[in-house]
This record gives structure tokens, C-alpha cells and sequence, in this order.
């Protein structure tokens, strides 16, 4: 038994990392889009159609759960997912939503992600669907956010300077902030110390949590305590680089990688 878990690129890393800490014994299939990179500019049947290849690819190392650890596929392509295959599959949008109503006070709450993410409106359904309180849901991209983090460029000037033209405004308007985008929670510490007020939500350890409820649900969870942290890695494209930055996002180093052609 084993968890399947895709992203786009290498964000989802910052999802893996919490399921890892969360469940610990399982043996995990990491999947990187690293060739079609970035989604959050695509459209939805080209975001739906790679993700459906990748399940496909993840299916076939027989994953009984997986986790889409990347936004912009779960806002434009979950659904699609979970009527076309059979097992568990889970996105990060649901998770984050319910954090943010569980701990804003204002009701005023903001979510920021991809292009993709934001024109999709999914957060703001989500959490109208979730909340019986009257809550306000705000949304904007911050597309450079994504290079900077890959620049490895997470403190300093530059940063406080993209932030800053992005959120000055936006962030007089909520309490509660969602990183609805898998890069964005390496941001979370140069986002706190410029809105030290600002609850800030990052969607993937409640994803985590879900997940592991899921599996104890249906069962599939391993239950020996054998610890069995395998994760495989599978990219489309640039294996190195993806284990040169993979480090800043998982806070450990990546071994091996394996190039795959979809
Ligand atoms: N992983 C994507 C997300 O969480 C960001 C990168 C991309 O645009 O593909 O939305």
C-alpha cells in the first residue's frame, strides 16, 4: 500500500513534507510535472488532461490514495478526477478553506494562489459551501511569487518589495490569509513579519490530517511500526535542479530522481 502525490513542479514538496510528519510509515509515489510547469497560466482541459496522466502513471505503481499537493490542479481538475478514477483522491482547497473558517474572527478572509487558482473561484465556493457563517472570501494572484521562490529568494528587500505591491492593499480588507498556492508557504515568514496581525493559512497540514482520516477510514492505513519513509520521485524534466531547490521546500535532501516521459 502507498500514497500517490503530484504537484506541477516541486511545490507540492511543501504538502509532502506535512505528510510525511503526519504519516510517517507509509511508502509515498512524489510526482513532479517538471517538463509542463507552470499550470496556474493553463487552462482547464490542459490542466485536467495532464493530471489525468499522471494519476494514470500513479495508478499503475499501485497507490490506493493520492493527494493532488498543487492548487491550481485541485481548483480546475479534482472533480474531473474523482468522477473519472475509483480511489481516494483529495486536493489542498478543502483544507485550507476549512482552516481559514475555523480561525478567522472577522470573517474577512483572503486567498491568494496562481491565475488559474484565483479566476476558478473554487476557494470562495469551498468556503461558502463549508460555513454557514456570513463570511467574506477576497482573491488575488500574485504571480511573481513562484519565480522568486525558486530563485531561492525568501527574505530581503526584493521579497518585501513583491509582497508589498501585492498585499498592501488587499491585506487591509482581511483577518485571515490562504496560501493557496504550494510555493507560497516558503513566503509565510516574510508575509508575518510585514502584517504581524495576519493569520496566515497554509492548506497542508490540514491536508495531511485529511488524508490520514481517509485512510483510516477505508482502511488502508499500514499499521506495523516498521517505519517505511521511502518516497520516490519521478520528474518530466530537469532531475538536478528539482533536487537543488527540492532541499528549501522539504528540509531534506533528495537522492534520487526519476526522469519519466508522460
Ligand atoms: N503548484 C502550483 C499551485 O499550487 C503553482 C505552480 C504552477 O503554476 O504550476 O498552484
Amino acid at each position: 500500500m502507498s500514497i500517490g502525490v503530484f504537484d506541477s513542479g516541486i511545490g507540492g514538496l511543501t504538502v509532502l513534507k506535512e505528510i510525511r510528519k503526519v504519516l510517517p510509515n507509509e511508502k509515498i509515489f512524489y510526482f513532479g510535472d517538471t517538463a509542463r510547469v507552470p499550470y496556474g497560466e493553463k487552462t482547464k482541459e490542459l490542466i485536467t488532461r495532464y493530471s489525468k496522466e499522471i494519476v494514470e502513471f500513479l495508478l499503475d505503481k499501485e497507490v490506493s490514495a493520492i493527494v493532488v499537493a498543487c492548487n491550481t490542479a485541485t481548483a480546475l481538475a479534482l472533480e474531473e478526477l474523482k468522477k473519472t478514477f475509483k480511489i481516494p483522491i483529495i486536493g489542498v482547497i478543502k483544507a485550507g478553506a476549512k482552516t481559514a473558517i475555523n480561525t478567522t474572527k472577522s470573517g474577512n478572509i483572503g486567498v491568494i494562489g496562481t491565475k488559474a487558482t484565483v479566476n476558478s473561484k473554487r476557494y470562495e465556493e469551498e468556503i461558502k459551501k463549508l460555513s454557514k457563517k456570513n463570511i467574506k472570501v477576497v482573491e488575488k494572484a500574485c504571480p511573481l511569487f513562484v519565480p522568486a521562490v525558486e530563485e531561492g529568494i525568501l527574505d530581503g528587500k526584493l521579497v518585501d518589495q513583491i509582497i508589498k505591491t501585492y498585499l498592501d492593499d488587499f491585506e487591509k480588507e482581511i483577518d485571515t490569509l490562504i496560501l493557496g498556492c504550494t510555493h507560497y508557504p516558503l513566503l509565510k515568514s516574510a508575509i508575518g513579519k510585514i502584517y504581524t496581525n495576519l493569520n496566515i493559512v497554509d492548506p497542508a497540514r490540514e491536508t495531511a490530517l485529511d488524508l490520514k482520516e481517509i485512510l483510516e477510514e477505508k482502511n488502508l492505513l499500514k499499521n506495523d511500526a516498521t517505519k517505511n519513509r521511502e518516497v520516490k520521485y519521478y520528474v518530466t524534466d530537469g532531475k538536478d535542479k528539482f533536487k537543488e531547490i527540492g532541499i528549501m521546500f522539504l528540509d531534506e535532501n533528495i537522492e534520487k530522481v526519476e526522469l519519466v516521459k508522460l
